[in-house]
């Protein structure tokens, strides 16, 4: 079923409310199979009061795609860059291959380009693809996550041309 009418939200997670991180969480577990108690605990930990959820609902209100945005600190090179990642893509099963993962994409670009700092996410090989097709560039230097090699693809939304880069956090 193809939606007529949906809503487009960027909430700072300061100002989520439980109905809206439960129909989140609900949405997470249709890919990632944990507990509730889990993917609550899992919010709390790793997204910060300002950091942000991205959320398409439908004209019932129901969330169809997530993703959530958080400041990330790289290391590249000597220097410091601040940079914003995606992470926790979904679209709900229900309304896969009609186009909407790449809407999301499309959005959470545009917010990203607001911010005025480069996005960068961490995915896994079969998935490439799909985010070369919403704009975004493989990383092709050497990655290391939390001070540990990471062996997953990196994506960013601009080139980056740096032999190494080193990445502070999850999300
Ligand atoms: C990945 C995901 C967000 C795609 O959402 P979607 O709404 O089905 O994707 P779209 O319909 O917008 O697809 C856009 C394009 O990407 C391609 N694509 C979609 N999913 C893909 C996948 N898993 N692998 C490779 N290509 C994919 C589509 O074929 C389509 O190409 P086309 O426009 O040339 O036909 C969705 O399948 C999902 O929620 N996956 C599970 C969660 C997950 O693994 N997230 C990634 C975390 S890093």
């Amino acid at each position: 079923m193809y939606l007529k009418e949906f809503k487009i939200q960027l909430l700072e997670n300061s100002r989520i409310s439980d109905k809206v991180r439960d129909k989140i969480i609900h949405l997470k577990q249709e890919y990632w199979d944990y507990p509730y108690e889990s993917h609550l605990k899992w919010m709390e930990e790793n997204i910060r009061e300002d950091e942000y959820h991205l959320i398409i609902t439908d004209s019932m209100d129901e969330v169809i795609a997530y993703l959530n945005i958080v400041n990330v600190s790289l290391t590249l090179n000597n220097s410091g860059e601040e940079v914003m990642g995606v992470g926790n893509v979904c679209v709900k099963k229900s309304y896969s291959g009609q186009g909407i993962g790449r809407l999301l994409m499309g959005i959470s670009n545009y917010y990203i380009n607001s911010f005025g700092k480069r996005g960068i996410l961490l995915c896994k090989q079969p998935l490439i693809n799909f985010y070369e097709k919403c704009g975004w560039m493989k990383y092709e230097g050497e990655v290391f996550l939390k001070d540990k090699k990471y062996d997953g693809a990196v994506m960013f939304t601009e080139y980056l041309n740096t032999p190494k880069i080193s990445i502070e956090r999850e999300f």
